[in-house]
């Protein structure tokens, strides 16, 4: 027996199973949805905070017509430590179809997808990959732009810590985009460079704006630090928040993402967040679609 589809990160996954996933959201988009997922149960296991990832998927999930089980670790015996495989196992007693899970430690999904027989989803684990949001990042760029081949992206910010910049990375440069990696020297690993054919990295944010067709902005990852990344917060500022005024070296209509919490006036200004630019809603809007897609394509065919 085959295992279960898995979307445990972009890494390992084919051109043509991201593309698949990126025209389903948009048929999801251009149509009303199949209640394609009636009668199932997906099980929704958040072991670190999320505002939108979570409730996107809890709404996919319900607008494909299945029913979730939404377990946070504020709420349950994760609490009291109960281990990931015994709450896993012991929600699984209660008939799931898929489980969608985020976690603080990198490769926690896997660990979970390889004692299950069902479709797992990451929502992001630790430092490693966030999937989604780069497929819903994808989409998004492609609901502006013909195609992604050959865009010039800037990715800017906490690289390092980043789950979002990883996936994305790794969609991007597979899709032919040339990405512009930005950020300090601590928050960049030079290993990046050899994730795809047309990664680039540099620490100066003029460069990385230059001609730039899409300027994607991260949060510094304050929770992933157990020490000092830059001497201070006004220094991060002064060298690589995204103003307005540096903003005009990017194409005159670049599209400013972010994949939220923003801190504006840290990474990011608010006139720019907030600017004609800005596609930043339109990212949370879009990760309903995608994420209905990807259960979609997860559970349809899963027994
Ligand atoms: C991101 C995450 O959790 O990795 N947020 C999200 O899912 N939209 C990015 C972040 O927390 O900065």
């Amino acid at each position: 027996m085959s295992p279960p589809p898995h979307l445990l990160g972009i890494e390992g996954l084919s051109a043509a199973r991201i593309e698949r996933l990126l025209s389903l959201a948009q048929r999801f988009h251009a149509a009303a949805p199949p209640r394609s997922l009636a009668g199932k149960r997906l099980l929704v296991l958040f072991y670190e905070a999320s505002t939108r990832t979570r409730t996107s998927f809890e709404v996919a999930a319900r607008r494909l017509g299945a029913e979730t089980v939404s377990v946070t670790a504020q709420s349950s015996s994760i609490e009291k430590g109960e281990s990931l495989l015994d709450t896993v196992y012991t929600l699984s007693a209660m008939v799931i179809d898929g489980i969608v899970v985020r976690h603080a430690s990198s490769g926690a999904p896997r660990l979970v997808a390889e004692h299950v027989d069902v479709p797992v989803i990451n929502a992001g684990d630790g430092m490693h990959e966030h999937p989604t949001q780069a497929l819903l990042d994808g989409f998004t760029i492609l609901r502006h732009r013909p195609a992604i081949a050959g865009l010039k992206v800037a990715i800017i910010g906490d690289l390092l810590h980043s789950r979002v910049a990883r996936s994305n990375l790794l969609l991007l440069s597979r899709l032919g985009a040339e990405v512009w990696l930005c950020g300090p020297r601590t928050l960049l690993p030079p290993e990046f460079a050899a994730y795809g054919p047309g990664v680039r990295l540099t620490h100066e944010l003029e460069e990385a704006l230059a001609g730039a067709d899409v300027v994607m902005v991260l949060r510094i990852q304050m929770e992933r630090m157990r020490e000092s990344f830059f001497p201070s917060e006004a220094e991060y500022v002064a060298r690589y928040s995204v103003t307005r005024e540096r903003l005009r070296t990017a194409k005159p209509d670049a599209l400013v993402m972010h994949p939220g919490p923003m801190i504006r006036g840290v990474e990011i200004s608010a006139e720019v967040a907030d600017s004609p630019q800005s596609v930043i809603r339109e990212q949370v809007e879009n990760g309903v679609l995608i994420r209905m897609a990807v259960l979609h394509d997860a559970l349809q065919g899963a027994a």
